[in-house]
């Protein structure tokens, strides 16, 4: 069952380049190089129109979430707001009528994020659906699905269904840039090549792991270790602590690199390892002078910076390098590595990777 790999999450790890290049290749028109959503029932008139986007989703799903509202606001200047589904439905949404509702969820059976979608249902509020069970609840239960298409995901830490999700929120942002005619044809096939090549991209960092396992059988006694990045290094910073807590148990905590200063700074004394994203030109030079800071009082830094930087590794301790993209996609590729490190660090710990303590794959009860 597990095709020769120790465990489920190794599996579907490595099943990546797979589930990315499944779930993206269905819905590309190649003569064109535009983005073919032919499942969706709502028009392209319909779609057009909205004007607000809440994305409601759990956990890991939330996560992909948070990059699916960078890219959406991105290319359609359409606000999004992404929200836990736990929190959401007991609030008090502010609905017009050209909101739309997207939930986010790998089993579609996730108590939460279905009553959320109940809810809006029950306001009149269209719901699209990004799953990866087709006949789930939450499938059958929206008004439109966009199915990811990663297989089975047997292990409780999610991975594949997360680069998945991502995948399809890039695809639903670019077809609705299309339909609203915010994005140039030009820049739409150029952001369409790049997702084409990212499963190759995604497979040459599976085959370079080695430096990721080092610095995972490197912290296993660890106590506390901190992910620090800005934008969408943030947004790939919580999925990265997430994954370490979940499966090696050590405690760890994702920061927006600007506010350490504004108290988390206080926790970082020799030898605390931090995992500094480097990888968004932008925000690049705020985030050496984040990491300088964290330098300075003792932090052991591994670094996550563009293939061809030669800067980063002045200041940090260790760098990976991340195959380039655009910056846009770039978290598709940050993750992975942020992946290997908490399978890794469960490894070492001699835990079970698949079952980690007290949690379930699919969450159905409130
Ligand atoms: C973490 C993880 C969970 C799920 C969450 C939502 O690795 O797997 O955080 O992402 O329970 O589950 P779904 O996507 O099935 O709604």
């Amino acid at each position: 069952e597990k095709g020769g790999y120790d465990s489920f999450m190794q599996k579907e790890i490595y099943e990546q380049p797979q589930a990315v290049r499944d779930t993206v290749s269905a819905r590309i028109d190649e003569a064109n190089k535009r983005v073919v959503l032919p499942e969706l029932n709502m028009s392209d008139e319909e779609l057009a129109a909205y004007d607000r986007i809440y994305i409601v989703a759990c956990g890991t799903s939330m996560h992909a979430g948070l990059v699916g509202k960078e890219v959406i606001e991105k290319w359609t200047r359409v606000p999004v707001e992404v929200a836990v589904a736990s929190e959401f439905r007991y609030r008090d949404p502010i609905y017009t009528d050209k909101t739309l509702m997207i939930v986010i969820s790998q089993s579609g059976e996730t108590a939460d994020t279905l009553a959320a979608l109940r809810e809006a249902k029950k306001s009149g509020v269209k719901v699209l659906a990004i799953t990866n069970v087709v006949g789930s609840s939450v499938a059958r239960e929206a008004d439109d699905v966009i199915f990811t298409w990663a297989g089975p995901e047997v292990a409780v830490a999610s991975t594949k269904a997360y680069t998945s999700q991502v995948v399809a929120l890039y695809l639903f942002a670019l077809y609705f840039a299309q339909v609203k005619g915010t994005l140039a044809a030009a820049e739409i096939a150029n952001v369409v090549e790049h997702l084409q090549q990212l499963p190759a991209k995604i497979s040459t960092i599976l085959e370079n792991d080695e430096q990721i396992r080092r610095f995972a059988e490197s912290i296993k006694d660890a106590t506390s270790l901190f992910f620090i990045g800005r934008g969408l290094d943030y947004a790939v910073s919580l999925e990265g602590s997430l994954k370490l807590k979940e499966i090696s148990y050590i405690h760890s905590e994702a920061y927006a690199a600007g506010e350490l200063k504004h108290g988390t700074l206080a926790l970082i004394e020799d030898n605390v390892p931090v995992v500094a994203l480097a990888t968004q030109p932008d925000i690049y030079e705020k985030m050496v002078s984040n990491i300088v800071e964290v330098k300075a009082r003792g932090a052991r830094v591994l670094g996550f910076a563009i293939e061809g930087d030669r800067e980063l590794a002045k200041t940090v301790d260790d760098v990976i390098h991340i195959p380039t993209t655009l910056p846009m996609l770039t978290p598709i590729l940050t993750v992975i590595p942020l992946q290997l490190l908490a399978y890794y660090a469960s490894v070492a710990r001699g835990l079970d990777v698949d079952k980690p303590r007290n949690l379930a794959k699919s969450v159905t009860v409130e």
